[in-house]
């Protein structure tokens, strides 16, 4: 399974790239807006910086909600990196752009995906990657894997090729049942990420073997 990390800060995307264990990135609007990156010069520039620190797929989301508008932004973002994904949100405007950018052969992202159905339209669309958000699902006390569990089952009934990126992980817990459940990537704060590295008995084992060593050795 792919980690990517969801955020627009260089300090964080940088942190997870030198862990080893980095894939991608993931954006959106508000976490670009978080960074204090307004503006289409500032975007773009921002969006090729984080192209430069890491070695997969990152997600650029558009502003328009028209097609025009979508496509116009989509090849400016395109144009940046061979890594950029464009990313688009699960409107009918979003799913003519989305078929669009796959004629072209132009990496894309459905996201604000929230049921079964989008998640059907985005693979029938040529999606690269659909962005189902499991967190806010869970939110509003509504079974967010129950969802990632129906698009794999909904997508390898059909052999679609679109990627189940689960978004809005809010913990480690969630990337592990991610991974039980077959997604293909889990976009996640680097916090989630590193969560997985905690066990108390592996912290007191390695305790332990220190201790018996440093006795052994006539150091205690
Ligand atoms: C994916 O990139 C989504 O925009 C992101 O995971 C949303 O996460 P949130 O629900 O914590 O805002």
């Amino acid at each position: 399974m792919k980690f990517f990390i969801d955020t627009a800060n260089l300090g964080e995307i940088k942190e997870a790239q030198d862990l080893g264990v980095l894939d991608g990135v993931t954006t959106n609007p508000s976490l670009m807006a978080k960074e204090g990156i307004s503006g289409t010069d500032d975007v773009l520039a921002h969006y090729k910086a984080i192209c430069d620190i890491v070695d997969g797929d990152v997600s650029a989301e558009v502003i328009a909600t028209d097609y025009d508008g979508m496509i116009k932004e989509g090849l400016a973002l395109a144009k940046l990196d061979d890594k950029i994904v464009v990313k688009i949100p699960m409107i009918k405007e979003g799913v003519k752009a989305l078929k669009y950018f796959s004629k072209e052969g132009i990496k894309t992202n459905c996201t604000l995906v929230f049921s079964t159905g989008q998640a059907l339209l985005a693979a029938k669309a040529g999606a690269t990657y659909v962005s189902p958000f499991l967190g806010r699902l869970d939110d509003i006390s509504t079974d967010g894997l129950g969802l990632i569990k129906d698009i794999r089952l909904v997508y390898d009934n059909y052999g679609y090729t679109t990627q189940i990126l689960a978004a809005s992980v809010r913990h480690g817990m969630h990337i592990v049942n991610c991974a039980k459940i077959g997604a293909d990537v889990t976009t996640s704060p680097l916090s989630a990420i590193t969560s997985l590295l905690k066990h108390p008995l592996t912290d007191s084992g390695l305790a332990q073997f220190l201790s018996d060593h440093q006795k052994s050795a006539g150091l205690l």
